[in-house]
Order: C-alpha cells, then sequence, then structure tokens
C-alpha cells in the first residue's frame, strides 16, 4: 500500500498499477466499474467488453485511455480480437442479480458462469494474454463458521441444485482447473497462462446500476419500503475493495491461488441503519426471528407480482442470506499477500447514498434532517 494512501483508499488513486493494458468483463456492474476506474487511475489502459455501449458510456468514464468493444461473455468470438495485446483480463461478468428475480433462465446461467470462462481462458491461452484474474465467490465454500472461519483452503462444497448460481461458480472453479490442465499438457513447460481467483462477500457501494441485491435493498430501505427482515447478518465489503483486490491479483496473484475478499460481517439492521443515516430517509426494519424469513419473501413476491414491479427479495435471494448468516470467512490472505485494506460500513453506504443521490434516486429528505 502506498505511504500516502489516504484512509479507506487502500490502494490510493494514482497508484500505478504496472500493468499496461487490461481487458475488463462486466464492466457496466457494480464490480466492473470499480475495476475500471481503479485501473484508469492507476494508468492502465483498459479496454471494456460491454453489451451496451450506450449504457457503458453513461456507467463509465469518459477517459482516453477506455476503449469500448461491445461483446457477449457467451460468445468468445465476439471480443476474441480484442484479448491480443492484453497483459491480463480482470473476468467479473456473470449471470448474478437475474438469478435472484422471478423468472431466471437457469440454461443462460450455466452458459455465462461456467462455459464462458472455460472459452475465455482457451482464447486468452491462444491470444498469449499472461493472466487471467476470475471472480468467484465466498458461497463456495462449503464450512467457515464463527470458530472456524473459512479460509482459502477450506474445500469448496457441493455444486448442489438448491442454489444453482453457487452451483455454477463452483463449476466454474472446477473447469478453470480443467481447462489449466488441458493447456499445461498441450503446451507443456511453454504454458504460461495465471489464473488467480477473487472470492468477494456481499458486495455493497456506489456504481450498483444493476441494480444487484445490495442496490436494491439500499434503495427499498431509503424509501421505507422494507417493513421487516430477517435477524440474520452477512459478510458486506465495498465492492471497490473488492476492485483492489483484482487488479493486485492481476499485477502480482499466484496462478491457481484464491483470495478470499470478504469484508467484515455485519447484521442486516446494522446495514439498514447505516442506509437511513447516510440518506437520512426511510425506517430501519424491525428484526424478525429467521423462520419468519422464508414466508416474508413469498409475501414481497407476490406483492411485487400484484403491482407488476420486481421483488425487493426473493425466496431464493433470502435462502442465500440466511445460509451467508453463519458462514465466517478470513480475508487475512489477500490483507497479506496483496497488501489490501477494508473500508469501515458507514463509508460504504454513505459513498453509495452519495452515488444514487447524484442519480436522483433517493427521495427528499424532511427539512432539518441531519444525514451523516
Ligand atoms: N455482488 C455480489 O455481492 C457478489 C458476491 C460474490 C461474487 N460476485 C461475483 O462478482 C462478479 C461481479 O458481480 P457484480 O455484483 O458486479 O454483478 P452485476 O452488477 O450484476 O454485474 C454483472 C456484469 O456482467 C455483465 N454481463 C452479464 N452477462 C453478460 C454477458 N452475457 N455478456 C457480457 N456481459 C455480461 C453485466 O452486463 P449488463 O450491465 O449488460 O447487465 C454486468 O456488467 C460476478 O462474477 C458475481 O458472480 C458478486
Amino acid at each position: 500500500m502506498s505511504d500516502t494512501s489516504p484512509p479507506g483508499d487502500p490502494r490510493g488513486a494514482g497508484d500505478s498499477t504496472g500493468l499496461r493494458r487490461v481487458l475488463v468483463t462486466g464492466a457496466t456492474g457494480l464490480l466492473g466499474n470499480a475495476v475500471v476506474e481503479q485501473l484508469l487511475a492507476g494508468g492502465t489502459e483498459v479496454t471494456a467488453v460491454v453489451r451496451n455501449a450506450d449504457r457503458a458510456r453513461e456507467l463509465l468514464p469518459d477517459h482516453f485511455a477506455l476503449r469500448l468493444v461491445t461483446g457477449d461473455v457467451t460468445d468468445v468470438r465476439t471480443y476474441a480480437d480484442a484479448l491480443r495485446g492484453m497483459d491480463a483480463v480482470i473476468h467479473t461478468a456473470a449471470y448474478f442479480r437475474e438469478y435472484y428475480q422471478p423468472g431466471h433462465d437457469l440454461e443462460l446461467l450455466y452458459r455465462t458462469n461456467v462455459a464462458a470462462v472455460e472459452e475465455l481462458l482457451k482464447a486468452a491461452s491462444d491470444a498469449s494474454v499472461p493472466t487471467v484474474v476470475h471472480t468467484s465467490s465466498i458461497a463456495v465454500l462449503g464450512g467457515g463458521d464463527v470458530r472456524s472461519p473459512g479460509d482459502e483452503g477450506t474445500p469448496n462444497g457441493a455444486p448442489t441444485q438448491d442454489n444453482h448460481y453457487r452451483a455454477s461458480k463452483i463449476r466454474a472453479e472446477r473447469a478453470i482447473r480443467g481447462v489449466e490442465d488441458a493447456l499445461r499438457e498441450r503446451y507443456g513447460a511453454r504454458y504460461g497462462l495465471r489464473v488467480p481467483l477473487v472470492l468477494p462477500g456481499w458486495m455493497w457501494g456506489p456504481g450498483d446500476a444493476g441494480p444487484t441485491s445490495a442496490g436494491r435493498l439500499f434503495l427499498a430501505v431509503a424509501h421505507g419500503a422494507v417493513k421487516a427482515l430477517p435477524a440474520a447478518g452477512n459478510h458486506v465489503v465495498d465492492a471497490r475493495d473488492v476492485a483492489a483486490v483484482c487488479v493486485a491479483a492481476a499485477e502480482r496473484g499466484d496462478a491457481g491461488h484464491r483470495y478470499i475478499a470478504g469484508g467484515s460481517w455485519y447484521p442486516l439492521h446494522e446495514i439498514c441503519s447505516a442506509v437511513v443515516r447516510a440518506t437520512g430517509t426511510g425506517t430501519v426494519p424491525r428484526r424478525l426471528p429467521a423462520p419468519a424469513a422464508m414466508p416474508l419473501a413469498s409475501l414481497m413476491e407476490w406483492q411485487a407480482k400484484a403491482r407488476g414491479k420486481e421483488p425487493v427479495a426473493t425466496r431464493t435471494g433470502m435462502r442465500v442470506l440466511l445460509e451467508g448468516d453463519r458462514r465466517r470467512v478470513s480475508s487475512a490472505r489477500a490483507i497479506r499477500e496483496l497488501d489490501i485494506a477494508f473500508r469501515p460500513l458507514d463509508q460504504t453506504i454513505a459513498d453509495q447514498a452519495a452515488w444514487h443521490r447524484a442519480r436522483r434516486q433517493l427521495p427528499a429528505v424532511a427539512q432539518g434532517t441531519r444525514i451523516a
């Protein structure tokens, strides 16, 4: 870490990344746009693969070193040419937020989260790209609790059908090992692809245009639209800190190593209190016992359907939330080996509030209300 980094800016804006050219997938996403910003701030030329160039222009900085390539990761041919000459690829694109909404497409989920990763690795190897950083998730870990937090050595859980998103991320990790083995066999000593993996916790922060489940909950709480939530918690991490892990992993992450970027565990009511403090609006939802969580999610889905809106939470999302309640992980390796620090929750939420406010997504603050 730079000695001159301001507190809460682990990388330090403007620190050189040591990477000349990087291709980023999922650049319009919560993590991807933070990766793009950090790379540009570090003097790296960035090629961003995006599905919708107009949307990308709206969300990403207008910067001379940023080039947009319209492509779809489920068809590597749409962006394979752009891989040539890259020092690294940071792969953040995934079928993620869509899975937590009704009517998700499981075939597309596995195609995006598993098959597309295999195709990317093969194409990157063909184009002599030395490094591909893959984004996995702490959800893949099969263990880790308060007494013994999970770490990079914790074996993955089984890719069971109760959570297809998690299953896809577990399968992707397996598929990566399979592609690496096959390429090693084909190229022997000439094989040189380095594939570090980053495992984020539940990401929050500015730039959540999707929005993901975090942005959705943020806005619902700020608008006072959530009356109750289960007394549960999760590992919350600022997407910008995960981006710093991705960039550091691209620079110097070990081949095949996993890096957990889990931030800290917070109860939901603390997260919601931070939202209410930062926005000066909304109310902190009442705490419900965990068994009430699934009926509550059913009710939210039903109400949203009746109003023709997207639900704040679904049963699928609630199940994942409850699983995360027990999970604890350690990010010690990323802190030690990649020199990463994690921002405090209040800073993440305050910056996210400012981002939503700038987009006029927050309700008006009552006169005389103090905003944290
Ligand atoms: N958010 C979390 O809490 C969390 C936690 C653990 C792991 N992760 C992982 O972290 C990564 C980033 O997640 P995120 O939170 O940034 O998600 P996000 O905001 O939903 O962003 C996903 C990005 O992937 C792009 N994308 C999806 N399908 C694509 C396709 N077929 N071709 C090209 N681009 C495609 C999306 O493009 P559009 O803008 O066009 O939709 C978007 O830019 C993912 O791998 C996710 O699984 C996320």
